[in-house]
């Protein structure tokens, strides 16, 4: 039986369950949370059956503090944590002021609160073996936070900014921190009631990627050291344009603004 442990938070559809397939086939025990102990218990079984692993199943509401608890308290009760994915994750489309108030604190708890208990529970455990993987799943919202909804944007971003900041202090250890900005990924995400509004053929086909190679690419960067990482040539391209008008824009600002003073 294999001695390597991974914990992935929304481990019952879309990235989340495609981490929790890859790092099965490699022979990580599992322990896999989100809400929908059916669709867990589901996945535990098959991929027990077929990779000879262990998968447990928590189920946890990551938008409530006490169930984010429980979760904290079954990682420091392992000997060892190899990786921890903070995954779990659901999207908004709605004004700062307007939005349904409960839905923009949820989403606090699950991207934020949960993701940095998590991580505190996790980095302790991991230093006792000097090794480890921890993995963000942020957004390229994330990066691009004047473009959408705030709260999402805001939440993302702070995925990052943890995931950086967290790197650096523990650059002298054998402890990677990698924060993976999917763009566009076909899973349940566009599914939900807060979303309910988005077409996703209004998106360009050669925008969307799998789950399973989100998490593919994810990992292998991981592993190699990526910090902050976005899958997908034609992602890294978008981004990198949204930023030449940003800076352009600003640079117009700059040129108007000081034509005014002249
Ligand atoms: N799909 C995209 O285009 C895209 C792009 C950028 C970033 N992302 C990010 O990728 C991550 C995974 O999303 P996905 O695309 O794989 O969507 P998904 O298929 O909807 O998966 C979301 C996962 O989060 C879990 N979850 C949601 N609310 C939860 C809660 N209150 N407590 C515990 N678990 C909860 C869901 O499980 P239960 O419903 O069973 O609880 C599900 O397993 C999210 O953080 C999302 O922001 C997605």
């Amino acid at each position: 039986m294999s001695e390597k442990t991974a914990l992935i938070t929304g481990a019952s559809s879309g990235i989340g369950k495609s981490f929790a397939e890859i790092l099965a086939k490699e022979g990580y025990n599992l322990i896999l949370v989100a809400r929908r102990k059916q669709k867990l218990d589901t996945l535990a079984e098959t991929l027990t059956k077929q990779f000879s692993i262990e998968a447990k199943v928590l189920v946890a509401d990551l938008s409530k503090i006490e169930q984010i608890k429980v979760v904290e308290e079954a990682i420091k009760s392992l000997d060892n944590i190899d990786i921890l994915v903070n995954n779990a994750g659901f999207g908004l489309s709605s004004s700062f002021a307007e939005g349904n108030y409960e839905r923009q604190l949820d989403m606090v708890n699950i991207h934020v609160v949960a993701s940095y208990m998590l991580s505190r529970a996790t980095v302790p455990v991991m230093l006792r073996v000097n090794k480890g993987l921890i993995i963000n799943v942020s957004s390229m919202s994330g990066l691009m936070t004047k473009l959408g909804d705030v709260t999402y944007t805001t939440t993302k971003a702070f995925l990052i900014v943890l995931s950086e900041s967290l790197q650096e202090e523990l650059k002298d250890t054998n402890i990677k921190i990698h924060a993976l900005c999917p763009g566009m990924t076909y899973s349940e995400f566009h599914d939900t009631k807060d979303l309910e509004k988005f077409d996703r053929s209004t998106v360009p086909k050669r925008l969307w990627m799998s789950s399973k190679e989100v998490a593919t690419k994810s990992l292998r960067a991981a592993r190699k050291g990526k910090v902050v990482y976005v899958p997908g040539f034609l992602n890294r391209l978008s981004l990198l344009l949204s930023k030449l008008v940003f800076v352009r824009i600003i640079s117009q600002w700059f040129i108007k603004r000081n034509e005014k003073k002249a």
